[in-house]
């Protein structure tokens, strides 16, 4: 009984040491991060979808979407709809063609 409770208190005095150890080690750490890579490409109305399409997530949603022909004008549209019904994106009715036409013209 005496020996675990012996036992257990140095192993308690050594994790204490081995926090003294680290708190002495520790340095200032410089941290670059990297610049954002996910950005809307340039085009017409981009800055209507930097608005409205920024706020919840990154462009990365818009870029890794699949394409072909079935993604074209009514894939965009059912999309800013979702994001406006489902999800409860504070989009404007007169930024929603901007936008479709945005989306369907570069991705
Ligand atoms: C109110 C927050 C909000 C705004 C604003 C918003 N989205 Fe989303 N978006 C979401 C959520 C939530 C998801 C689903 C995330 C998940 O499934 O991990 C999503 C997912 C997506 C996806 C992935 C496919 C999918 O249907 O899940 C695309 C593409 C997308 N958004 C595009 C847009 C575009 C374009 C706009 C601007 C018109 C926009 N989003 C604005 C919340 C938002």
């Amino acid at each position: 009984m005496t020996a675990s409770i012996r036992l257990a208190a140095a192993s308690l005095t050594l994790a204490a040491c081995m926090g003294l150890a680290a708190i002495a080690q520790a340095k200032p750490l410089k941290i670059t991060l990297p610049d954002e890579t996910a950005t809307f490409k340039p085009g017409t109305n981009r800055e209507v979808v930097m608005n409205n399409c920024t706020a919840c997530h990154s462009s990365d949603y818009v870029q890794t979407q699949p394409r072909g022909p079935k993604f074209t004008k009514d894939f965009w549209t059912a999309e800013v709809n979702k994001m406006i019904k489902v999800y409860g994106a504070p989009i404007d009715d007169a930024d929603v063609p901007k936008i479709v036409d945005y989306l369907t013209e570069n991705y």
